[in-house]
């Protein structure tokens, strides 16, 4: 499957935005990562679609939105008008996922479903046939630079499995303590998008980060 690196501007230098966007599109991300925080369903803060929205003007990079909200369907068509191009939502942040998911896809954004580490994959299972990609949190969400949860990895095995018995070759994602070395435990386990927030940022050269990781 096709990797795809997706640094998280959640640890880049915030007053400096733009330029650090600048700097992870001319290093060769596939995506840019967006940690959307409310403060409620996560015990932080980020900032939401008005950022976004902003952020849009200065790079043509494919926003990967990771909405760590409580009801994340209030909040699509504000993330639309921003110029996501995927919204992700947490199983355990909405009543109503099913809904939720094709209202985003009616939109015309890729949608995609997000469990975190101790939701079993149960929870993702009817969901399969209607999701583009679907994200293993390997870390509890909230803050970055936070160590990789081992535990997840047979989980990221089983849900390509589970993928794979059902005729479906849909990206998962891995967000959370991805670096050189669990990259390569994430890849070797089925997952092919990887989200990468202090590796990428916290080193003096992204850009072979970013080789690092897609090698
Ligand atoms: C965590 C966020 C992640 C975070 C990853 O709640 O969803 O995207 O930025 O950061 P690192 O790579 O530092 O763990
Ligand atoms: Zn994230």
């Amino acid at each position: 499957m096709e990797i795809k690196i997706a640094p998280s501007i959640l640890t880049a230098d915030f007053v400096r935005l733009a330029d650090e966007i600048k700097k992870i599109e001319k290093g060769g991300a596939d995506w840019l990562h967006v940690d959307v925080m409310d403060g409620v369903f996560v015990p932080n803060l980020t900032f939401g679609a008005p950022v976004v929205k902003k952020l849009r003007g200065v790079t043509d990079l494919f926003f990967d939105c990771h909405l760590m909200v409580e009801s994340p369907e209030k909040y699509v068509d504000d993330f639309k008008d921003a110029g996501a191009d995927q919204v992700v939502v947490h199983v355990e942040a909405t009543k109503h996922l099913h809904r939720c998911i094709e209202y985003i896809k009616s939109k015309g954004m890729k949608a995609g479903i997000a469990l975190n580490p101790a939701t079993p994959l149960s929870a993702a299972e009817e969901m399969l046939p209607y999701v583009d990609i679907i994200l293993l949190m390997t870390v509890n969400p909230g803050f970055g630079g936070q160590s990789f949860i081992e535990s997840v990895l047979p989980k990221i095995t089983r849900l390509r499995k589970m993928l794979y018995d059902a005729g479906l070759d849909t990206d998962i994602e891995v967000d959370g303590g991805i670096n050189e070395k669990t990259g390569k435990m994430v890849r070797k386990a089925g997952a092919n998008v990887l989200v990468a927030g202090s590796y990428v940022y916290g080193v003096k050269d992204a850009k072979k980060a970013i080789k690092i990781l897609r090698a």
